[in-house]
């Protein structure tokens, strides 16, 4: 399939065409990273699910490899193979995934002893609700994270808790056939009244067949009311050991804002606690969302043989316009990120291997501006990592311009006395629109140290990560201006003075 690749990014992982959504079975199997993805290869739409795949040898370049799973099952027919993970056991390579129909989503396995080809289980669906629990939604039952510990396999899975009213509504629907399905065919559904999402633990000795253990959300003092009522389903969970810490990471449907917080109509967050392995309960130590920018979600974790864990998100958001449509191609990703837990939350930096990549480093030192805004000699692109230390001095407002042409700009600034970083896209390019909540601005509440702002921000075409704090907030999102020329960066302060203490960019080259 042919695609224009004027948005396309440069060090970020994209779908080589078509549609691509989460990021499913990250693993780390006989040497070389794999990620596998949600894909539609026939047209830049969600469509019947594929499984995608790529390789890695360093986390940044990954190689298109053959599609690892087609939906090639009657019980696959309709929305295909849905979201999942990978587990090695003796050498081979397990994927469980979601095989998703209109009425009804089940637990499948394939396996691969190459890591190439997958040959899916003659006995799936391997786990269905209906044989586990009355509380389980037949139709809100997917994306399986599975994981061994002691002996015994565990999977944690996103659902809806179904009340006995909703049970019967539920499990009285009939199998619809043919007609195009959409994505709110999976993920939507106006059916329930009184059942919330939540996730489900599982145990299991071979893979195979499956115990039904508990809940993991469960009403507890530290945690908003919202959690325990979602209108949706915690959808991707992963679980994993973070220096020493539990987290789980899920991705939440319909969360309301709270303050300045989930301020997309989906989140991601990550929750520490403490697993109860029998009754499944997770009990929350500190709940959080994982990055406050517009266009992160469905985040997964990979474990490396050296120890760091490296997260991966699509970094695109549903229910929103996608200008890269007409392009013939939507679906990016987020640098993979290595995850640190100290002082009591979640940090995420950029996973080392980036710094390969790294060229023509330019720094300059201590720039002061009152309330104007300037250019730096060499400071320029936008394929480029900046890092930058700001004294936000008595400025009411200040930060950068970046991706900046006579037309387009975008925003990242504190806001000294709202006490937040602002990313604001507005006037960055093509507008982006859908859902009914603002998609241009974003803010992250934090309070300075010292009066010290850090930042380390990745521009790569049409996309700006930014890693704030030493990686204790980030911020992502994608912006459509024009490539070409969106290259000016400016550092700038409004009512008041700021110094900028020091900046390096650096290109960033990939061939
Ligand atoms: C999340 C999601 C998953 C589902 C997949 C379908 O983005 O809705 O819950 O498995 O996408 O592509």
């Amino acid at each position: 399939m042919e695609i224009n690749k004027k948005y396309k990014p440069t060090y970020h992982a994209s779908v080589p065409f078509g549609w691509a959504n989460d990021p499913n079975g990250l693993i780390y199997y006989k040497g070389q990273a794999h990620f596998f993805f949600q894909h539609y290869p026939h047209a830049p739409k969600w469509g019947i699910m594929h499984w995608g795949h790529f390789v890695s040898d360093d986390f940044i370049k990954w190689k298109v490899m053959p599609i690892a799973l087609y939906p090639d099952q009657q019980y696959e027919e309709e929305c295909g193979c849905c979201s999942g993970t990978a587990i090695e056991v003796n050498d081979r390579l397990y994927l469980m995934y979601t095989a998703a129909q209109i009425t009804r989503q089940r637990q499948c396995l394939a396996y691969s002893d190459d890591g190439l080809h997958f040959d899916k289980v003659d006995l799936n669906p391997i786990m269905s609700a209906e044989k586990l629990s009355d509380e389980i939604s037949p139709k809100d039952f997917r994306d399986p994270k599975v994981f061994y510990k002691d002996g015994t396999y565990y999977c944690i899975a996103g659902t809806r808790i179904l009340s006995k009213d909703d049970y019967d509504k539920v499990t009285s629907l009939s199998q619809p056939h043919g007609g195009e399905v959409d994505i709110n065919d999976v993920a939507g559904g106006d059916l329930y009244t009184s059942s919330y999402g939540n996730l489900v633990l599982l145990k299991s000795d071979n893979l195979l067949h499956w115990h039904y253990c508990g809940k993991l959300i469960y009403p507890q003092d530290n945690i908003d009311e919202a959690f325990l009522s979602l209108n949706g389903v915690y959808e991707c969970p992963d679980f994993v050991e973070v220096d020493g810490h539990q987290i789980v990471l899920a991705s939440p449907q319909h969360l309301p804002q709270m303050g300045n917080k989930y301020e997309n109509l989906h989140s991601g967050i990550y929750m520490e606690g403490e697993l109860d392995y029998t009754t499944g309960h997770f009990t929350i130590h500190d709940i959080d969302e994982i990055d406050s920018g517009f266009d992160f979600y469905a985040a997964q974790v990979m474990s490396l043989p050296d120890g760091r864990k490296i997260m991966i998100a699509w970094k695109e958001m549903w229910n929103r316009t996608y200008p890269t449509e007409s392009d013939r191609w939507i679906g990016t990703y987020t640098l993979p990120r290595e995850l640190h837990f100290h002082d009591g939350h979640l940090y995420q930096t950029p996973v080392t291997e980036i710094k390969k990549y790294r060229q023509n480093k330019m720094t300059h030192t201590d720039i002061t501006v009152n309330n104007s805004s300037v250019k730096m000699t060499g400071i320029t692109g936008n394929k480029i990592e900046i890092v930058a230390s700001i004294d936000v001095g008595n400025a009411k407002k200040t930060g950068f311009r970046l991706f900046k042409s006579e037309d387009d700009e975008t925003f990242v600034y504190y806001d000294a006395e709202e006490k937040c970083l602002v990313f604001d896209r507005s006037a960055s390019g093509v507008e982006i629109g859908g859902f009914e909540k603002d998609v241009n601005i974003r803010r992250r509440d934090f309070e300075l140290d010292d009066n010290i702002l850090k930042l380390q921000m990745f521009l790569d075409v049409s996309c700006l990560e930014i890693f704030i704090n030493d990686g204790r907030y980030t911020m992502t999102g994608n912006i459509y201006g024009e490539p070409e020329i969106d290259t000016g960066v400016e550092f700038f302060s409004y009512e008041g003075e700021a110094t900028l203490l020091s900046i390096t960019k650096y290109d960033i080259v990939v061939e």
